[in-house]
């Protein structure tokens, strides 16, 4: 019989889903050829296929030579290099080759082990509805074959994206998001990225809505504002009074009792839908002035009484500090958080003068959580919050706008993809905050379960960048609840995550483990490795040996999304398209006079600096430099090779585009020599003789 080329050994031991190979003599030696093509036989990470009847059951090979060999064989050491051990993955029908996870039956003793070719690859990757799938690169072993992913599975059964700094998670899943937000496939796509470092609003520029705190509208950045009056009432107080230190819940009753109260008022001033004030309670979406909250309750703490000129026996009123002419010097403004001003107490004298503290209602004993609640109130980075635009209670608890417009805003724009950009918030309230986002989202898609707007109609997926900042294990915080409760529970309303980390093993293991989809790219650190591999839900140990070693942009993707587990290369975005996080370079390629190929460095020479206007960004809390192209004044040529070209006479910066789309900028060119190019007849040949070469150049 003439051997099969992809014949490799027998099963010679079958443990769960863990089998041993013996390698038949002639493969040994490493090598196999099937139609002219070189296979390396028993790589770690590679497949096999054991066939079965009309089946096919594939498994991956997690350890090659001695190690794997059976203990009684090892004591032997003759036959050591001659074994495999193989994880089992899944099975496919012979014919159509319709491949599912899992196996249904197992293979046994001197059943026959076969490489598995690029042809049976492609059968089992290449599978599926095209709308289903989006490619994200294409398997490290087989360049031809295109690494796909399941949608569905992807963004409702969760998943994660981890590696080290630099191995490239966000262009990773600035890459996946371009490709969910295509509009000709996915026209209805609702993406929410919260960006805690700013990076995509680069990437994701033509198809997403980017809010920001301090936004800057002249690129088209919208306020993000977050209503303090929609958080639960636990959310509100870690956010403004801190800790109550309350030994018998006393002030947290009577806090909560005073903003039932508001809400009630607001609603009489303002009806809303959907709910009347006999089933308001402290946690309702409701608006209500918390700086009449802060007032009332200043009062509580700090007023003091008189008795009333000509009143009764007990007849008390506030004792005010007074002005010239004898009226209250300062009543207390709320919306202006300005507390009321009250004379000190005096216990001599006449009775009549004698001024107290007022006993009625009992103070709480909360001036200095007063006092912080006041400073945020004030403090402009929190104006998001206590000072959200339209969405303001004034007084009377009354808005312009209510949550519809917000949420329309976050989920419902004309952009696939809405950016919260979080990177001016103070890390101190971030994960509050975090947790207030993804708690309002959440409850909003809930609730809207079986409407057009809920999850099940248009899924929701949000992206977590950097979750570790905020989802650490021993975490109660207000982001991990939230993440938690989506992670057990969002698929069924529809609301999927992407949790993109350096630190899994910082991550609380209950939401990874909820990561239906793993993409783990480089990582090096053991106990980040142990607990990924620890997540997936295939049994590949051997798989998750590799991660210190693969390439930047290289990913194993393992889990629901794909049918196999496999090592990809992903296919990184065009350069326009990448997150703002490339690494910077010390040493940029190039010369003096040829240029160098790329920004900044400590290799070439120092670009005109301008230290005002660093410290204008500072003061801004705003990294986005604007290029205004009205202030650039291009001039447009006919030449073959360029383009177009400007010249900032300040900078003597002369910058030119080229048809290939690439920019560069020369520097300390003359205004004469710019002038000179702008008169010349061939603009190309002046700028190969004259300028390149002269001057220092970048590209921009
Ligand atoms: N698939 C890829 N192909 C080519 N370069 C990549 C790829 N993925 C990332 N890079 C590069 O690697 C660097 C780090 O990538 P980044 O996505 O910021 O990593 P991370 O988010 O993991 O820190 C960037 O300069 C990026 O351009
Ligand atoms: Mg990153």
């Amino acid at each position: 019989m003439l051997r099969d080329p992809t014949f490799i050994g027998t099963v010679q031991d079958v443990h769960g889903a863990t089998i041993t190979v013996e390698l038949s003599n002639d493969t040994v030696t490493g090598l196999s050829f099937v139609r002219g093509e070189g296979y390396r036989i028993g790589q770690v990470g590679s497949f096999v296929r054991i066939p079965i009847g009309f089946f096919d059951l594939y498994g991956v090979v997690s350890q090659v030579g001695a190690g794997a060999a059976p203990q009684r064989e090892q004591e032997q050491r003759v036959y050591g290099n001659r074994w495999i051990t193989v994880q089992m993955v899944g099975e496919g029908e012979r014919s159509g080759r319709q491949f599912k996870r899992g196996i249904s039956q197992h293979p046994t003793i001197e059943d026959r082990v076969h490489i598995v070719t690029e042809a049976d690859l492609r059968g089992i990757y290449g599978a599926g509805e095209p709308d289903d799938f989006v490619a994200v690169g294409h398997l490290a072993s087989a360049e031809s074959i295109p690494a796909l992913v399941n949608i569905n599975k992807l963004v409702t059964r969760h998943s994660a994206v981890v590696g080290t700094t630099g191995s490239g998670k966000s262009t990773t899943v600035a890459g996946l998001l371009n490709s969910l937000s295509e509009s000709s496939h996915y026209p209805s796509a609702r993406i929410v990225v919260l960006d805690i470092h700013g990076e995509y609003s680069k990437a994701l520029s033509d198809r997403a809505a980017v809010f920001r705190v301090s936004e800057d509208a002249t690129k088209a950045q919208k306020a993000l504002r977050v209503p303090f009056w929609a958080l639960s009432f636990e959310e509100l107080t870690a956010l403004t009074f801190g800790k109550l230190g309350d030994d018998n819940g006393a002030k947290t009753a009577a806090i909560a009792d005073a903003i039932v109260q508001l809400k009630k008022d607001s609603l009489r001033n303002q009806p809303r839908e959907g709910i009347d004030e006999t089933r308001i309670t402290v946690d309702s979406p409701i608006p209500f002035c918390i700086h009449q909250l802060w007032l009332d309750l200043y009062r509580r703490e700090h007023q003091t009484v008189i008795a009333k000129p000509g009143g009764g026996q007990d007849e008390l009123e506030p004792a005010y500090v007074l002005d010239a002419n004898g009226q209250p010097a300062q009543l207390g403004d709320a919306m202006a958080v300005m507390p009321p001003a009250y004379r000190t107490v005096k216990t001599s004298g006449p009775k009549d003068q004698q001024i107290n503290w007022s006993r009625s209602p009992e103070p709480l004993n909360l001036r200095q959580q007063l006092a912080g609640l006041a400073s945020r109130l004030r403090d402009p980075r929190m104006s998001f919050l206590f000072n959200p635009g339209d969405w303001l209670p004034d007084v009377d608890g009354k808005t312009k706008r209510d949550l519809d417009t917000l949420l329309e805003e976050w989920i419902g724009g004309q952009e696939p993809i809405t950016i919260l950009d979080l990177s001016g918030i103070p890390s101190s309230i971030l994960n509050d905050l975090i947790g207030a986002l993804l708690r309002i989202l959440y409850d909003a898609i809930f609730w809207a379960r079986n409407l057009p707007e809920g999850g099940r109609h248009r899924p929701l997926l949000l992206v977590l960048e950097e979750a570790h900042a905020y989802l650490a294990k021993e975490n109660s915080g207000a982001a991990a609840t939230a993440v938690r409760r989506i992670a057990k529970e969002g698929r069924k309303y529809g609301v999927g995550m992407m949790i993109v980390s350096q630190r899994p093993s910082e991550i609380d293991s209950t939401i990874l483990s909820q990561c239906g989809t793993i993409f783990a790219m480089r990582l090096a650190n053991d106990t980040d490795r142990s607990h990924v591999a620890s997540a997936a839900s295939d049994n590949l140990k051997g798989l998750f040996e590799m991660l210190p070693i693969l390439r930047t942009g290289e990913a194993i993707i393992v889990g629901e999304a794909v049918s196999l587990p496999v090592r990809t290369l992903i296919s990184a975005p065009s350069l326009d398209k990448r997150p703002d996080s490339a690494d910077p370079c010390v040493v940029v390629p190039g010369n003096k006079n040829e240029g160098f190929d790329g920004p900044a460095g400590w290799s070439q020479g120092r670009d005109p600096s301008n230290y005002p206007r660093m410290v204008k960004h500072w003061r801004m809390q705003n990294p986005h430099i604007f290029v205004q192209e009205r202030d650039m004044e291009w001039i447009v040529t006919q030449s073959s090779n360029i383009s177009r070209f400007a010249y900032d006479t300040d900078s003597k910066v002369l910058t030119v585009e080229f048809n290939s789309g690439g920019m560069y900028n020369y520097f300390d060119v003359p205004e004469a020599v710019f002038n000179d190019l702008r008169n010349a007849a061939s603009k190309g040949q002046y700028l190969a003789q004259q300028i390149k070469g002269n001057y220092r150049y970048a590209r921009a």
